[in-house]
C-alpha cells in the first residue's frame, strides 16, 4: 500500500481528541460549516496519501480546462495565463520535493488548489468555474490508468519477446508434457513457453480492448447534472487525447468500469505469470532438476547451506494474489452505489495504483526469470524415459498402420502398458514376440513410434509440439509481437 501506518496508528484513531473539532472549517467547502472536522474525520476523510501520485494527471486536466474556459470567453485570458503559469510552478514545485502536504486539504485536487492560490492569488478560484472534483478526480484517474495501461503493455511486450528468444532456442529440446502433472506425452520446451506466448498476447488484447473503451473524457460533467456554462467538452477531450467525451454526466462521475476492467485485465495476467512462477518452482526442485535460476533470481536459506530458493518465482504467485484481491475489493466498493458519486469510490485508488505497482514488478521479475533460467536437457529428456509416455504413438500406430478403429487399438495398448508394467520395462522394452502375444498383426515397424524424438517429431499438425512446427510459430510469433 503507498500509505504507512505503523502500529502507534493505531492508537491514535482511538484518542479522545479524535471526535473534538479541529478549529478552523474548511477553507474551500467550508462556507455553510461552523467550525472544522473531528480530528479522525479528517484523517477517514484525506487521500492525500495515496493519491498525491496524481498531481502530473491533475494538473495537466486542470490546463486543458483553463484553455478550454478562456476560450469560451468563461474566464478573461489575464486570469486564466495566471492559472496556467502557476499550475506550471505547482508541478515544479512537486517534483523538486518542495511541496508540504497536509491532511486538511484532503486530495491531491484540494493541494494543487490551494497552492495556486497563495501563488497566483483570487484569480485561481477561477479555475473550478465549470467543473467539480467529482469529473476531475474520474479525468485524472482514467490519464493515469491509461498510462499504466500503456507502461505496462510495454512490459508484457518484453516478456514475450524473452519467452519467443528462449523457445527459439529450445525448439528441440523434449520433456514429458503434462495432464494433472501425470506425464502424457512427450513436447518440446519450446512449444511450452509459446504457451505462455499466446497467454501474454491475450492479455495484452484485453488491456489494449480496455483502453479503447476507457478512452471517453469525463471533464465537463462537474459534480454530476452537467454545467450552465458553455464549456467546450470537445476541446477538452481533444486536449487530453481522449476520444470523445463521454455521453452521460451521471455516468461520468459514477462510472469505474474503467479501472475495474484494467484490475480485471491485470489479475488474468498475472494468473498466467502465476502459471509459470508454479512451473519454475517445480522445474528448479532437485527432484525435477529442469532448470536452474542463477545467483540473481534465488536466495539462500539461513540454516539450510544447500538451499537455492526459487523466491522470485514464488513471490509472483503471491502477488498475483494481491492484485486478484484489489479487483475484488473494487467490485465489492461499486455494487452497492447509487447514482452519482459516492465518497466510497475514493477507495479505488489505492489497490488501482498497488496493483498495477506488483503487476509491473512481477512482469520484470518474470522477465528476468525467463533470461536468467539455463535449461537442463538431460534432466528433461530423461524424466520422458518411464510413465510410457509414447502410449498414444503404438495406439495411432495401430490405427494408422493396422487399420484399426481407434477404441481397439487404445485397449490393445493398455494391455501392452501392463505387460510392460509387469516386465517392468518401457514400450520399448517389450520385444516384438511379447507384443505379437497381445496382436498377432504387430510388425517390428511399431518400434518406430516408440521414441520421444519420433513421437514429437511426428506431432506436425498446426500448433502442435514438433519442432519443425515450433520453428515456425516462433517465428509467426516473431511477426505477430507489436
Ligand atoms: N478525493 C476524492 C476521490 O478520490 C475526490 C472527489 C471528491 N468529491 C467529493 N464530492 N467529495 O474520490
Amino acid at each position: 500500500m503507498t500509505s504507512k501506518k505503523d502500529t502507534s496508528s493505531i492508537q491514535d484513531n482511538m484518542t479522545k481528541e479524535n471526535i473534538a473539532d479541529k478549529g478552523q472549517a474548511n477553507s474551500l467547502w467550508g462556507g455553510r460549516f461552523g467550525a472544522g472536522p473531528a480530528q479522525i474525520m479528517e484523517k477517514i476523510n484525506a487521500s492525500i496519501d495515496f493519491d498525491k501520485i496524481l498531481y502530473a494527471q491533475d494538473i495537466r486536466g486542470s490546463k486543458a480546462h483553463c484553455h478550454m474556459l478562456i476560450a469560451q470567453g468563461i474566464i478573461s485570458a489575464a486570469d486564466g495565463d495566471k492559472i496556467l503559469a502557476g499550475l506550471d510552478q505547482v508541478k515544479d514545485e512537486i517534483e523538486a520535493g518542495n511541496f508540504t502536504y497536509d491532511a486538511k486539504l484532503e486530495d491531491i485536487h484540494m493541494h494543487v488548489e490551494s497552492r495556486l492560490t497563495e501563488i497566483i492569488g483570487d484569480a485561481a478560484g477561477r479555475l473550478h468555474t465549470a467543473r467539480s472534483r467529482n469529473d476531475q478526480v474520474a479525468t485524472d484517474f482514467k490519464l493515469w490508468t491509461r498510462d499504466a495501461m500503456d507502461q505496462l503493455d510495454g512490459a508484457l511486450k518484453g516478456l514475450q519477446l524473452a519467452l519467443v528468444a528462449k523457445a527459439q532456442q529450445h525448439a528441440d529440446v523434449i520433456l514429458p508434457g503434462f495432464t494433472h502433472l501425470q506425464s502424457a506425452q512427450p513436447v518440446t520446451f519450446g512449444h511450452h513457453l509459446l504457451a505462455y506466448f499466446e497467454m501474454f498476447t491475450r492479455d495484452r488484447d484485453r488491456l489494449r480492448d480496455a483502453r479503447e473503451r476507457l478512452n471517453e473524457c469525463p471533464l465537463g460533467a462537474a459534480a454530476l447534472a452537467g454545467t450552465s456554462f458553455p464549456i467546450d467538452r470537445h476541446q477538452t477531450s481533444a486536449a487530453l487525447d481522449f476520444r470523445a467525451p463521454t455521453a452521460n454526466s451521471l455516468d461520468s462521475v459514477s462510472d469505474r468500469d474503467f479501472a475495474l476492467e484494467f484490475l480485471s485485465g491485470a489479475a488474468i495476467s498475472a494468473i498466467h505469470i502465476s502459471r509459470l512462477a508454479e512451473e519454475i518452482v517445480i522445474w528448479s526442485s532437485a527432484q525435477f532438476n529442469f532448470i536452474d535460476l542463477s545467483d540473481k533470481f534465488t536466495t539462500g536459506s539461513s540454516i539450510m547451506p544447500q538451499k537455492r530458493n526459487p523466491d522470485a518465482a514464488e513471490l509472483c504467485r503471491a502477488k498475483a494474489g494481491r492484485i486478484i484481491g484489489a479487483l475484488n475489493s473494487l467490485l465489492i466498493v461499486m455494487k452497492g452505489l447509487p447514482l452519482a458519486y459516492s465518497k466510497d469510490m475514493q477507495e479505488d485508488k489505492e489497490a488501482t495504483f498497488d496493483a498495477a505497482n506488483a503487476f509491473a514488478l512481477i512482469i520484470a521479475a518474470m522477465t528476468g526469470m525467463i533470461d536468467d533460467m539455463t535449461v537442463n536437457e538431460n534432466a528433461m529428456k530423461s524424466s520422458t524415459e518411464n510413465g510410457f509416455i509414447t502410449a498414444t504413438d503404438l495406439a495411432d500406430w495401430l490405427v494408422r498402420v493396422l487399420d484399426m478403429p481407434f477404441r481397439n487399438a487404445h485397449h490393445v495398448t493398455g494391455s501392452l502398458v501392463a505387460l510392460a508394467e509387469k516386465k517392468g520395462c518401457d514400450l520399448d522394452g517389450l520385444t516384438l514376440a511379447e507384443m505379437q502375444e497381445v496382436d498377432a498383426k504387430i510388425t517390428e515397424d511399431v518400434f518406430s513410434v516408440l521414441d520421444v524424438e519420433s513421437s514429437v517429431a511426428s506431432r506436425t499438425s498446426f500448433g502442435g509440439t514438433a519442432p519443425d512446427q515450433v520453428r515456425r510459430q516462433v517465428k509467426a510469433a516473431k511477426a505477430r509481437i507489436k
